[in-house]
């Protein structure tokens, strides 16, 4: 960092991680010198504001990363397989948002709020966690200091926004057109194509030889490995609905302690970090993506005790997926960092 600050990258500034990004870091307290947005050939010499700046997109290379600090990662795990490592050995400090280094023991997978203290001045590579793992382990962080977790069961409601850009814009042309031949979901890679207009796909990303697809096991492996507690048995299934922005997800945790009542459990989430508790059954109050979209928090509501078991509770979890399932939960680990003098030499 020089005196005005960091001299910083976005791969795949022109995604929609990328360009929240470039929001996020306009409104945050962290010094940037200098803002490089790189992307592939095909938006190479568009232009993105940052800063009532007009900035070019230019084409990533190998030599992109020369005399950048800090860089952020977010144009799939190819990429960041490639070039990630070129950026580090360059002298950036990466925060990758792609799966590609998440479950690797030597790379911290960080959100601020539940694990930060893995981070250090060695620290040069941290993975941002998925999107729906991240919003779900923020509310878990209360309950595993509090009461303990033996397990979690979730069902996610994943945003079209989840899938990025191009899958965005398929589902508006879906509306418009119901004759739309689909190309993107439920998974890019996947020979068969479903519409996401007026419907509910039980499938995020490709499944895997267990019966599970890859987002599910995502959900499960990156949990554990954020709360460090592999004996924490994790379920998901995972869902996309015909949502823009937001993901839900319905949560179900056995404690290893009974709960009294569930005034506690909602104090618990009051009084923690990055969560806003919306439960008002009266005034049907709970949180939904259409009214949270573009928060920085994670909305929790539909508190309630099982009617069975005395240790069991089941809520409602919602955030922004681009905001605090991405772009900001990246940002916040670079403030994080820089707060804490890891950020530089
Ligand atoms: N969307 C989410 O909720 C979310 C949440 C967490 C993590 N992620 C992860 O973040 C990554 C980006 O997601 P997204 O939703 O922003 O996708 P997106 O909207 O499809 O954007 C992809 C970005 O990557 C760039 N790109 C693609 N191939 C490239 C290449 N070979 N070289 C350089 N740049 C290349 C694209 O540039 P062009 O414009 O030139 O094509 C674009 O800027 C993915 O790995 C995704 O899994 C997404």
């Amino acid at each position: 960092m020089d005196q005005k600050g960091y001299k910083v990258a976005i791969v795949g500034a022109s995604g929609e991680v990328g360009r929240s990004l470039i929001q996020t870091l306009e409104r945050y307290p962290i010094p940037v010198a200098s803002l490089r947005l790189l992307a592939s050939k095909r938006s190479a010499g568009k232009t993105l504001m940052f800063k009532g700046q007009s900035l070019v997109i230019e084409e990533l290379n190998k030599d992109s990363f020369e005399g950048i600090d800090l860089a952020f990662f977010s144009a799939g795990g190819d990429v960041s397989l490639e070039y990630a490592p070129i950026a580090v050995n360059s002298g950036a400090v990466v925060i990758d948002n792609t799966s590609a280094f998440r479950m690797d023991p030597n790379i911290p997978l960080v959100v601020p709020e539940v694990n930060a203290h893995v981070l250090s001045k060695d620290t040069r590579l941290i993975a941002n966690p998925n999107c729906s793992t991240i919003q779900l382990v923020v509310a878990l962080k209360p309950l595993v200091e509090v009461y303990g977790i033996e397990s979690v069961n979730v069902s996610t409601y994943q945003a079209i926004s989840g899938a990025g850009a191009k899958a965005l814009y398929e589902y508006d042309q879906e509306l418009i057109d119901p004759s739309y031949e689909p190309q993107i979901l439920p998974a890019r890679s996947d020979q068969r194509y479903y519409q996401m207009a007026h419907n509910v796909i039980p499938q995020i990303d490709v499944f895997m030889p267990n019966g599970y697809t890859k987002e599910e096991l995502k959900m499960i492996n990156e949990t554990h490995k954020i709360l460090d507690d592999d004996t924490i048995k994790v379920n998901a299934t995972c869902v996309r609905v015909p949502v823009r922005y937001g993901h839900s997800v319905a949560t179900t945790v056995k404690l290893k302690k009974a709960v009294e009542n569930k005034d506690q459990v909602i104090q618990l989430f009051k009084e923690s970090e990055g969560v806003i508790v919306r439960d008002d059954i009266h005034h049907q109050e709970y949180p939904m993506p259409a009214y949270i979209a573009h928060c920085d928090e994670v909305f929790v509501g539909r508190i309630r005790k099982d009617l069975d078991e005395e240790n069991v509770i089941h809520f409602w979890v919602v955030a922004d997926n681009i905001l605090k399932g991405a772009a900001l939960n990246s940002v916040q680990i670079a403030y994080y960092m820089h707060r804490q003098g890891l950020l530089g030499d």
